[in-house]
């Protein structure tokens, strides 16, 4: 009120003080939002006064505050391409934001106006219902105490033509918060992505993570029979879509698919028929949440409930679970982030997948998923013994698969090297048949120190009390640059330090943030920064030896092509093979070690001598150095 003050107010002044559009002012009015009584073009002072004081208590205008504030709005297209379609949806998003009405509300009046358009809504199908769908729509209109005059009204103008294309969920994912969709997990799978996924009818069909249920549009055909289809999500507004969506899709009101509110992780049996929860699926196609935020308390449940895992990772949990649910010769298909493949923690699982010895495929999809940093794959099981079980990976639908047999599969942490060729896999394979050790249980591993506020602790010039501080960057193979920092050494100041010890005795120092392998033996006791870290080998093996191997181009090779990370991680570093070597080979090493540590060196005396050690044909050498 302080920015206007005159006699009379119109709906632009309510427009300048509330900073909203006029399109919401004309809903507001349309609606209901506003009370008739103040359904006029000028107010009082007093009127104009009240009018605001409503509006502000009103959760319309707090609802659309915090909404604003929470998400940030982009919005999410998943399979809608034409511009035509994309307008539409802005529109509706739009008009919903201009209504200020709940998540819920604005879902129910949207799939109204859906229905309504594809011809599914009989005239008087709230007054006598009849078919399965006036029954659901009557329900959830108890269940949230949805106003159905109000509900009518608000997309009462548009017209949504049915292209079974997860309208309604592309308006769901849009609106709501990223803070929401990222709890759960839910980041919807890109329509392109399914394309060529073709399920043969009279099959059981289970999506276990369906959110609206985007998938089974894009890998149904409307001849399938819908008392055969499964989907289940612990979100049950995106339930409710996935039923309008199916009904759209088989252009039927009185469909019977099963759609569920089930928790695919915790797996809580009495929410499952005893039936539903006995069924074998044909399919299993989804994609399961990546990363759901669980408490400490869900995490001990599911560490108890899964001791075989070993993880609380969502996706590995449900693929356990799903793949239980798989039928005799059933097939599945799950969408996963990159590192599934080959990250530690879920080792258990593909240590499962090995040992059932089904045959799998991997596609590799980089980047696909709207508004998730994480490289995503397309996994595949086949739940048969008719065919080898190993695993091809296909790179684009045009290139040959690299096929990867269950001994690659084996050689560490189940990782499946995924970016590797053929040639790359026969090569692993070779240098992990020669004997070796490991440092796995054979070396401690510590981090660089993490100050808590790199800007209040280091220094740029040494002082009296001060001493070198090395980073990720000031490691070079074999030796340390000159430090560009300094630190006076306060342990219990940091936020993170490890024992003193494991700084001040030898150690081999590593970037950590790289795409290749880059180290050097300290024995000066350097204090280092968390973009370095360390270990201190304990088995009977030269370190120098060590250090010489792992700053070859081999080593790098079999980091990049086995890990595909652009971290390096302790457990990379553990599975790295320590081959059997005679006392001459150490003793080059240590000399080729001796002159890079004095002198920066040729790096081919180095890679040459490391080929020898594994026999290396030319062919395989060119892998290496063509990385
Ligand atoms: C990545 S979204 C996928 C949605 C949809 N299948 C698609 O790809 O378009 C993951 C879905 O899993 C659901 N979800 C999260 N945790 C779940 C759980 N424990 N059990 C079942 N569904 C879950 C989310 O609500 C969300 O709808």
């Amino acid at each position: 009120m302080d920015q206007i003050d005159k006699k009379f107010y119109t709906k632009e002044d309510l427009q300048t003080v509330l900073n909203i559009s006029e399109a919401t002012i004309n809903n507001w009015f349309r609606t209901g939002v506003i009370p008739n009584t103040w359904k006029k073009n000028s107010f009082t002072k007093h009127e104009f006064s009240d009018l605001i004081n409503y509006l502000s208590s009103s959760t319309k205008l707090k609802g659309r505050a915090n909404r604003s504030l929470a998400d940030g709005n982009s919005t999410c297209y998943l399979g809608i391409t034409t511009k035509e379609r994309r307008n539409l949806l802005k529109k509706a998003i739009q008009n919903y934001q201009d209504l200020t009405i709940e998540l819920e509300e604005g879902v129910f009046s949207l799939a109204l106006a859906a229905l309504r358009s594809a011809g599914l809504l009989a005239e008087e199908w709230f007054y006598k219902p009849k078919s399965k769908l006036d029954f659901f729509l009557i329900s959830w209109i108890k269940e949230k105490q949805i106003n159905i005059a109000k509900a009518l009204k608000y997309f009462e103008d548009f017209y949504i033509p049915n292209l079974n294309d997860d309208f309604l969920g592309a308006f769901y994912q849009s609106v709501q918060s990223v803070a929401a969709k990222s709890q759960r997990g839910s980041f919807y799978t890109p329509a392109s992505l399914l394309q060529d996924i073709h399920i043969p009818l009279n099959k059981k069909i289970l999506d276990p993570c369906c959110g609206s249920g985007s998938i089974l549009l894009r890998v149904l055909n409307p001849k399938h029979d819908s008392d055969q289809i499964f989907a289940w999500d612990i979100d049950d507004t995106a339930l409710k879509i996935c039923r309008i969506n199916l009904t759209l899709f088989f252009n039927d009101p009185n469909i019977s698919p099963h759609i569920e509110l089930y928790d695919s992780v915790f797996a809580n049996k009495t929410t499952l028929t005893k039936q539903t929860e006995q069924t074998k699926f044909d399919y299993i196609i989804t994609n399961p949440p990546w990363g759901s935020k669980y408490s400490a308390t869900q995490k001990r449940i599911l560490l108890q409930k899964y001791p075989e895992l070993g993880t609380c990772e969502s996706y590995s949990i449900v693929l356990f679970n799903s793949l239980r649910k798989l039928a005799p010769n059933g097939y599945l298909v799950f969408f996963l982030p990159h590192s599934f493949l080959n990250v530690s923690s879920h080792a258990n699982i593909r240590k499962y997948l090995a040992k059932k010895g089904l045959p799998m495929k991997v596609m590799l999809l980089g980047n696909s998923f709207q508004g998730v940093m994480s490289e995503a794959i397309r996994l595949e099981i086949n739940n048969t013994k008719a065919y080898p079980a190993e695993i091809k990976v296909f790179r684009s639908h045009e290139q040959q698969p690299t096929v990867i047999s269950n001994n690659t599969f084996r050689i560490k942490n189940f990782i499946i090297p995924a970016t590797a060729s053929n040639a790359d896999l026969n090569l692993m394979n070779k240098i992990y048949s020669s004997k070796h050790l490991l440092l796995e249980d054979n070396a401690k591993f510590a981090l660089g120190i993490v100050t808590g506020n790199n800007n209040q602790h280091l220094l740029p010039r040494p002082t009296s009390n001060s001493e070198a501080i090395y980073r990720g960057k000031d490691i070079d193979h074999f030796r340390f640059l000159n430090p560009a920092f300094y630190l006076e050494f306060k342990p219990d100041k940091y936020q993170q330090v490890a024992p003193l010890e494991l700084y001040r005795q030898p150690k081999i120092v590593y970037r950590f943030i790289a795409d290749k392998l880059v180290c050097a033996l300290d024995k000066q006791g350097r204090l280092l920064l968390n973009s370095a870290n360390l270990f201190i080998p304990t088995l009977d093996y030269p370190i120098e030896t060590i250090v010489s191997l792992f700053n070859s181009k081999l080593y790098t090779y079999l980091y990049r092509k086995m890990y595909y990370s652009k971290k390096v991680l302790r457990n990379h570093l553990e599975s790295l093979p320590l081959p059997f070597l005679n006392s001459k080979q150490h003793a080059l090493l240590k000399e080729i070690h001796d002159n890079f540590y004095l002198y920066k060196d040729s790096p081919e005396k180095l890679n040459h001598a490391v080929y020898s050690f594994f026999n290396l044909t030319v062919q395989e050498i060119r892998l290496i150095e063509d990385l």
